[in-house]
C-alpha cells in the first residue's frame, strides 16, 4: 500500500487508542491474575492483538468485543500444541518469555521476519540464569523456552530496555526468593506500576527493582490511557505545519514524556492540563503548539524516555535553526528496522541535512523538504513519521509500504484527515 501525503495544516483535538505497552501488560497480568479482569480502550493495532493471540493460544479465555477485553482466567496456562506467533511484536516475544520460563512445560514462540532478525540473547541470558532452559537460532527467535519453578537472581542490565526488565520482573514472580533488576538508565515503568496496583509488592531503592517470588496480580478493571508515543506523530505534525494539538487522556508517565520536555527545549509550547490518574498511571489533555524551533541535545540517559520518538525527533531538527545532536540511541539498530539507517537515508531523499552516526544523528536545519518516494522499511514508526514529514515538504511524499502503520495504529489515515492532513492511499 502506499501513501501519497501532500502538504497541509495540522490542527484540532484528538482522542487516541491506549497506550500499546499498557495493554500488553494488562493483558498479561490478567492473564495469570484469578478472575475476571476488564481491559477498556485497548489499542485495535495488530501488536497488541498477538499479546491476545499468543494468550488464547495457551488456554486463557479472552473475549474482544472491539477496544474492550475481557479476560476470564484461572491464572494458569495450558501447553500449546503449536508454536505461539508474537508478530511484529517484540514486546509480546520478550514478557511472555518471562512467563513462560515459570510454566512447568515447554513452548515455542516465533514471530514474523522483522521480529525473527531482533536480539533475544537479552532474554535468554537472565533466564537461564534463573533455571530456564531455552533453544534459540543463534540468540534470535524462534525460542523454544523449558520452565519450572525459578531460581531468583540478581540481573544487572547490560542494555537499558523496558522489555528486558518486565520479562525478568515477570519470571521472578516464579522464583523462590527475591528476584532483583539493576538498571543503567531508567526505563519506562509500566510493568512495576501495574504491579504496585494490582497486589504485587515490589521494592525500589539504590538503583534496584526487587521482588518476592509466589506473589500474583488480582484481577482488575481498566480503561488504558491514551498511547503518547500515538500522539507524538499528530503534535509533531502541529509543530512543523503552525497548528496546534491537543490529545485528550493522555498517558503522560515520566519515563515517557522525554518527547515533550524535548518539544520544550526546542521551543515549542506544551501545555498539561487536567492531570490525574489511571492505576497508578498519570494521565492528562496534553496541548502542543507550533513556534519557530530551535536545535536540541538528546543525551544518553534521556533517550530511553523518548525512545519511541527519535525518529520524529530527527524529522523535527531538519526543520529547527541549528545543529542537533541525537546520540546514545545504538539501541535503535535493533527495532522493527535499524531505524538509525532507515531514518537517515530517508530524510536525505526528502532533502534534509542528516547526518547518520554509530549511536544517532547529527542533524542541521533548517534544510526545506521537498516531494520523493520513501520506504517504510516495513516499520510502522517509519511509516507515520516519513506522513508527518509529508505534511511539511513543499511536494508530494510517497510512501511505500504504507500498510506497516497497522501494527500499532490502523486508524493513523482517517486521524491525520480528521486533522486538516491531506494523505490519498493507493
Ligand atoms: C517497550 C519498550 C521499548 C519500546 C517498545 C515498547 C515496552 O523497548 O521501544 O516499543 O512496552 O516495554 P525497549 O525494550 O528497548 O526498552
Amino acid at each position: 500500500m502506499k501513501w501519497h501525503v501532500q502538504p497541509s495544516t495540522i490542527d484540532g483535538t484528538v482522542t487516541l487508542p491506549g497506550d500499546k505497552s499498557i495493554a500488553h501488560r494488562a493483558l498479561m497480568l490478567g492473564s495469570i491474575a484469578v478472575g475476571k479482569t476488564v481491559i477498556e480502550n485497548l489499542p485495535e493495532g495488530e501488536d497488541v492483538q498477538s499479546t491476545a493471540r499468543c494468550l488464547r493460544d495457551l488456554g486463557v479465555p479472552i473475549v474482544l468485543q472491539g477496544t474492550q477485553a475481557a479476560v476470564d482466567s484461572t491464572g494458569r496456562y495450558f501447553a500449546s500444541s503449536s508454536p505461539l506467533d508474537a508478530g511484529n511484536s517484540g514486546t509480546t516475544l520478550r514478557l511472555l518469555a518471562g512467563i513462560l520460563a515459570g510454566q512447568p512445560f515447554t513452548t515455542s514462540i516465533t514471530g514474523d521476519a522483522s521480529l525473527r532478525r531482533r536480539p533475544m540473547r537479552r532474554v535468554i541470558e537472565p533466564l537461564e540464569l534463573m533455571g530456564a532452559s531455552i533453544r534459540s537460532a543463534g540468540g534470535r527467535a524462534p525460542l523454544t523456552i523449558s520452565g519450572g519453578s525459578l531460581r531468583p537472581i540478581r540481573y544487572v542490565m547490560p542494555v537499558a530496555s523496558a522489555q528486558v526488565k518486565s520479562c525478568i520482573l515477570l519470571a521472578g514472580l516464579y522464583a523462590g526468593g527475591s528476584t532483583a533488576v539493576v538498571e543503567c538508565f531508567r526505563t519506562r515503568d509500566h510493568t512495576e506500576r501495574m504491579f504496585a496496583a494490582t497486589g504485587i509488592e515490589l521494592v525500589e531503592e539504590d538503583g534496584s527493582i526487587r521482588l518476592e517470588g509466589g506473589q500474583r496480580p488480582r484481577p482488575f478493571d481498566v480503561a488504558a490511557p491514551g498511547d503518547l508515543s500515538t500522539a507524538a506523530f499528530f503534535f509533531a505534525a502541529a509543530v512543523l505545519t503552525g497548528g496546534s494539538l491537543t490529545a485528550m487522556s493522555c498517558g503522560v508517565n515520566p519515563t515517557r514524556t522525554g518527547f515533550l520536555r524535548a518539544l520544550e527545549e526546542m521551543g515549542a509550547g506544551v501545555h498539561v492540563a487536567e492531570e490525574r490518574e489511571i492505576m497508578g498511571e498519570p494521565v492528562a489533555d496534553v496541548t502542543v503548539a507550533s513556534d519557530s524551533l530551535s536545535a536540541m541535545t538528546v543525551q544518553p540517559s534521556e533517550v530511553p524516555l523518548l525512545l519511541d520518538e527519535i525518529p520524529l525527533l530527527a524529522l523535527l531538527a531538519t526543520q529547527a535553526r541549528g545543529v542537533s545532536f541525537i546520540r546514545g540511541a545504538r539501541e535503535l539498530r535493533f527495532k522493527e528496522c535499524d531505524r538509525i539507517r532507515a531514518v537517515s537515508d530517508s530524510l536525505t531523499a526528502l532533502g534534509a541535512n542528516i547526518q547518520e552516526v554509530d549511536d544517532g544523528f547529527v542533524v542541521t536545519g533548517p534544510a526545506p523538504l521537498h516531494g520523493g518516494t520513501v520506504t517504510s522499511y516495513g516499520d510502522h514508526r517509519l511509516a507515520m513519521m516519513l506522513a508527518i514529514a509529508g505534511s511539511v515538504a513543499t511536494g508530494k511524499v510517497t510512501i511505500e509500504g504504507a500498510e506497516a502503520a497497522s501494527v500499532s495504529f490502523p486508524q493513523f489515515v482517517d486521524v491525520f484527515r480528521e486533522c486538516g492532513g491531506v494523505l490519498y492511499v493507493h
